[in-house]
């Protein structure tokens, strides 16, 4: 290990320009618009991973974004590693929140991370936590000192719901067969708090519309006599939430898991304090479902909010008048073991139900997602203690997420294997948001404690 870890060293600079080269590529998976970019994404995702040394690397095309593949098989008789991550990135918008270009990375340091961090759109999530693979790989392959095969599948499609991957790994289950799949793509507690993600939640995701008359009117003439959508769409989404913050979807909880005191008493034992939290938000107070911790509403219980909601005159100054229509993308975080389909549907019931004759309503179901937990007592989820253990000095701490990476319980059903949640980012990198990060020192340590991962599964297995 100790020569793979002076590669690391010696290339630390190497390593960092490539990762800025493709923060560069604004591949935003959601905008057609920018599908050549994601293309480019994938060919220097490519490049580079011919570069690391790996075989058969090839793009595979898609019905939507290409998913690159690459691999090394050292011996058939030793465990395969299957690594994932997403080259596409969220839309950087509003751009006019970013200090700096979304897609013009630099380097600036703040108080969490002293020795400074990659500001760029993806920096994080997830090409900057995928990048770190690509480099461990490289320095073990150089430095002879592979313990075990290694096969790469990069998409670029997560941030949109992954709807090709599926298909895709199906159809190719042979080339991608594996032990386990390994990813980084969430985070850990704080720096000096390493922690292994056991949970995802799932996700259904919906849009709604609201339709009133068939035209917009003059507020004062109709005002007060016709419903205003807008209005009715705020009533609708306002019921759909109890006094005690619950949801109020019948059936909404019928399959949820619950967890043991027991095991909430050991989540809660996570380091977290209420009052950083709520000055790094700028909030006053928290809320959420009663009876639950912030830790708890965030990982082992399932919510319900709104991503965006239109309707009537937006533009400057004021125009008097009664929209003809109001729309809402609403979004349902959902844990063990609920079903997306299942939620969809009790959404769209209770939704239409709820619907005043004055209105008409309609429900999109957009792309959904399952749960996933992943086991504590595996050679996998050994290793990644260990791992993390050597390169933290310190043992890492079991915790549930609040995000969602569907395609990991897809894993478990179409090659039979669990997945390591090995992230190294933080919950205040702002993924997703303006000002996107990625600590130098998370990078780095991510890429060293990657092939220490490989070293004792591959030992934990062996045995
Ligand atoms: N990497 C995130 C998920 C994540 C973030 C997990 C932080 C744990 C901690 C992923 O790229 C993502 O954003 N997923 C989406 C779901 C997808 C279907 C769009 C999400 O969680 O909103
Ligand atoms: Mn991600
Ligand atoms: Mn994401």
């Amino acid at each position: 290990m100790e020569k793979v870890l002076s590669f690391i060293d010696q290339n630390k600079d190497r390593f960092l320009e490539e990762l800025l080269e493709i923060l560069k590529i604004p591949s935003i998976s959601a905008d057609p618009a920018y599908a050549k970019e994601v293309r480019r994404t994938a060919e220097y995702v490519e490049e580079k991973l011919i570069a690391a040394g790996a075989d058969d690397v090839k793009i595979f095309e898609t019905k939507g974004h290409p998913i690159v593949f690459g691999q090394k098989i050292i011996d058939a008789s030793l465990p395969t590693i299957l690594v994932y991550g997403h080259y596409d990135v969220q839309p950087p918008d509003p751009l006019e929140l970013w200090n700096s270009g979304p897609f013009e990375p630099v380097i600036k340091k703040t108080d969490i991370h002293p020795d400074g961090a990659i500001f760029a759109r993806g920096a994080c999530d997830d090409k900057g936590q995928m990048y770190m693979h690509l480099k461990a790989f490289e320095a073990m392959y150089s430095e002879n000192e592979l313990p075990c095969n290694v096969k790469f599948m990069l998409e670029g499609e997560e941030e949109v719901g992954s709807e090709h991957l599926e298909p895709f790994c199906r159809d190719n289950a042979e080339m991608l067969s594996c032990d386990v799949v390994l990813l980084s793509d969430t985070s850990i507690i704080a720096n000096d708090v390493p922690s292994i993600t056991t949970g995802l939640r799932g996700l259904s995701y919906l849009e709604v519309e609201v339709c009133g008359p068939n035209k917009d009117l003059h507020s004062g003439v109709y005002g007060g006599a016709v419903a205003n959508p807008v209005n009715v769409l705020c009533e609708m989404i306002a019921s759909l939430k109890n006094e005690d913050k619950s949801i109020a979807i019948p059936g909404f909880y019928d399959d949820v898991v619950v967890v043991s005191e027991d095991e909430r008493g050991e989540m809660n034992k996570a380091p977290f304090s209420i009052e950083a939290y709520k000055n790094s938000l700028g909030i006053k107070a928290v809320e959420g479902e009663k009876g639950y911790t912030t830790l708890e509403r965030t990982s082992i219980r399932p919510t319900l909010d709104v991503n965006g909601i239109w309707g009537g005159y937006i533009g400057e100054g004021a125009k008097t008048v009664l929209p003809s229509k109001a729309f809402a993308k609403i979004s349902m975080r959902l844990v063990p073991n609920q079903d997306p389909d299942k939620i969809t549907q009790a959404f769209q019931n209770h939704f239409e139900s709820i619907a005043p004759d004055s209105v008409q309503v309609t429900v999109t179901p957009h792309h959904g997602g399952m749960p996933a937990v992943t086991p504590t007592d595996t050679p996998e989820y050994e290793a990644a203690k260990l791992a993390l253990n050597k390169t933290f000095g310190k043992m890492p701490i079991p915790v549930r997420s609040g995000g969602s990476i569907p395609i990991v319980s897809l894993f478990e059903e179409v090659f039979g294997v669990k997945s390591v949640l090995l992230g190294f980012g933080l919950n205040s990198d702002d993924i997703h948001s303006p000002n996107e990060h990625y600590g130098l020192f998370n990078y780095y340590k991510g890429i060293e404690t990657i092939p220490y991962f490989y070293q004792y599964y591959s030992d934990l297995k062996s045995n």
